[in-house]
């Protein structure tokens, strides 16, 4: 398979909707190009009305497409992969599941032996093409990956890990999205304690939030070189910073990531 044509979306949520409109917002593929599901009418009517075409019906989603992206719950997976599992041809199809804790051998186990699966971890900025994407596949699979690098490099930055690490990164990547979100609401949130309305300050902390991202993306650097340079002698950044350390700011930050990693790890088994 040199390229996608067509893509099934099997659960058309927040992160099946956010991808598939991340991919039209590409300009690489046109809505008409990704079929979309979801178990209930008005949510069905509700993607077709963006232009998607969208069914209840997994099965028949799935015919004609070149990638079935699994887009469900962990507890949801099971009823999708029985709703497909007479329909899929697995001479020219091949899943990419984007649900944490769910491995490509579990999907085989409930399938066919012989889909190839690669799994995929975006982030919710797949719908502004900014998604961070970690991609696994094992075995023959792994031709798979070139395929859906490419998919995802539409969307934002990928990068292939080992599956075994997939955990590490639903937490780092899936749920980092959610962490840094917080620390932004709580720098505006200071914002405003020393002086600004509440729009101002969030509208400050956003920028300088994507300033500093951008630093070490446009820089190569690492962010003790970018601090370096904002920290003078006696000064208020190295003020703010050790006080921010004295308080746990970046031991609540590892802690947390450490957590949602546990966390990731039983999703699928609970
Ligand atoms: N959100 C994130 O940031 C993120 C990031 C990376 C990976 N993921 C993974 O993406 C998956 C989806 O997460 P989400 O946040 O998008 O959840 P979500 O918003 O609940 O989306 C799941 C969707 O699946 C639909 N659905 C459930 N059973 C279905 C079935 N049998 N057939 C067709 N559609 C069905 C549901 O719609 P109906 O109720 O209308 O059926 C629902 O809209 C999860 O496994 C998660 O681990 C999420």
């Amino acid at each position: 398979m040199a390229t996608i044509n067509k893509i099934a979306i099997l659960g058309g949520g927040n992160m099946g909707l956010a991808f598939a409109r991340g991919l039209v917002k590409s300009g690489k593929f046109k809505p008409e190009q990704i079929t979309l599901t979801r178990r209930m009418l008005r949510n069905v009517e509700a993607i077709q009305a963006e232009g998607f075409p969208a069914t209840r019906d997994n099965a028949e989603a799935i015919v004609g497409a070149d990638a079935i992206v699994l887009a469900v719950l962990p507890q949801q997976v099971n009823n999708v992969l029985d709703d497909i599992k007479n329909t899929v041809d697995v001479s020219s199809q091949f899943v990419i599941s984007l649900i944490s804790g769910v491995t490509s051998s579990d999907i085989k186990g409930y399938l066919n032996a012989k889909i190839p699966v690669v799994i995929a971890m975006p982030n919710t900025a797949i719908a502004i093409q900014q998604s961070m994407t970690c991609l696994a596949a094992t075995n023959n699979d792994k031709k798979y990956i070139d395929i859906s690098t490419e998919l995802f490099n539409t969307v934002g930055e990928t990068v292939t890990i080992d599956e075994g690490q997939m955990t590490a990164a639903t937490a780092l990547c899936a749920c980092g999205v959610a962490f840094f979100l917080r620390s932004i609401r709580a720098a505006s949130q200071g914002g405003t304690e020393i002086g600004f309305h509440s729009h101002d300050a969030l509208k400050m902390a956003v920028q300088v939030a994507r300033g500093a991202a951008e630093l070490l993306h446009q820089h190569n650097s690492h962010p003790e070189d970018e601090i370096d340079k904002v920290t003078s002698p006696k000064g208020c950044t190295i003020a703010g910073l050790n006080e921010m350390e004295h308080q746990g700011f970046s031991s609540a930050m590892i802690k947390g990531i450490i957590l949602a990693n546990d966390k990731a790890g039983t999703l699928y088994k609970n």
